[in-house]
């Protein structure tokens, strides 16, 4: 348990993994994972995490990377059942289309759970799902941002993440709950950028050039860190401030966008910990070892981040993690 341990408090995190009971161990068990891709930062930890995690517990992971694509993953999973895998997390790229892939692991007595992002269809397809509570994270984010603009008139441009995942429905959800009643903030304009730094650089030109070279926007909001390190690089190129002239608040925590915090061009960010894993194998320990069905829901903390909160610390915390 040394590396998980380490892992979990390097990274500031709740101690959801610590506190969990341990079985048997899953030493010699055979756990699938099919990974989204490597769109963003945090993506790249939450996958150096599960490995580091994995090889700490002697679990034999078989690594799949679906590079964003359902059909790559509904065919990993497929190839999971085939080998008769102990059980298999899948990290599903969008909300819905499930059923059908599910139903077999089901079939075949192969517990599945969902790391990171949720899924439309019925609650008993998987074991348990380790994530953030979205919606909240969208909130918390919102209401940083109504907090910094006070009675100011305030235009706010929006980068979505991935169209039809969860985290871009719930985010979006939680943001224009916070912003809810506040008549001087505006949702003006809303665009994905998929989750990435090039995508979320590109829209937010877009964005800029839409809106009199910038001065019409006050703030952007982004689904994760990587889509507003994108945006502050073209506020940059415009001639703007980010940090002053546009605000930036965004979701994930990741050490670049402490850098920006550091250097004055990022001012909030609510953090999502890469570390799924952690929870999800001691879930399947108990569950195979000791048949104890977990909680449906483990939900992670999300929690805000803002220059006064020592950004070069949490940089440094944060750089080891495979970010
Ligand atoms: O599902 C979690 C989201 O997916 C992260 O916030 C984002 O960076 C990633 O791509």
């Amino acid at each position: 348990m040394k590396l998980i341990k380490t892992l979990a408090l390097g990274a500031g995190l709740s101690g959801l993994l610590l506190s969990a009971a341990y079985a048997e161990g899953l030493q010699g068990k055979v756990i699938g994972f099919s990974q989204i891709g490597s769109e963003s930062g945090w993506r790249a930890a939450e996958t150096s995490v599960t490995k580091a995690v994995a090889a700490e517990l002697g679990i034999d992971l078989k690594f799949a990377d679906a590079q964003q694509k359902q059909e790559n993953q509904i065919k990993a999973i497929r190839g999971f059942i085939a080998q008769g895998v102990d059980a298999i997390l899948v990290a599903p790229v969008v909300a819905t289309g499930w059923e059908e892939v599910l139903t077999e692991a089901k079939e075949a007595n192969i517990p599945v759970v969902l790391l990171d992002r949720g899924i439309e269809g019925p609650e008993d397809l998987y074991l348990t799902s380790v994530a953030s509570d979205q919606v909240k994270e969208g909130r918390v984010a919102g209401e940083w941002l109504v907090g910094a603009v006070g009675d100011k008139q305030c235009n706010v441009v929006e980068l979505q993440g991935t169209v039809g995942s969860s985290p871009a429905i719930n985010r979006k959800q939680g943001f224009e709950e916070a912003l809810a009643g506040k008549a001087n903030l505006v949702l003006t304009r809303s665009q994905t950028g998929d989750f990435t730094r090039s995508k979320g650089k590109e829209v937010m030109e877009g964005f800029i050039k839409a809106e009199d070279g910038g001065k019409n926007i006050c703030a952007v909001y982004a689904h994760n860190d990587d889509m507003a390190v994108g945006a502050i690089q073209a506020i940059k190129d415009a001639g703007l401030k980010p940090g002053t002239d546009i605000l930036v608040v965004s979701i994930d925590a990741v050490p670049d966008i402490f850098a920006a915090m550091v250097a004055g061009e990022a001012n909030a960010t609510v953090e999502l910990t890469p570390n799924m894993a952690g929870p999800a194998f001691a879930a399947l320990d108990a569950y195979l070892n000791a048949g104890t069905v977990p909680e449906k829901f483990i939900i992670t903390e999300s929690k805000l981040y803002t220059p006064a909160d020592d950004p070069q610390g949490e940089y440094d915390r944060r750089k080891g993690l495979g970010y």
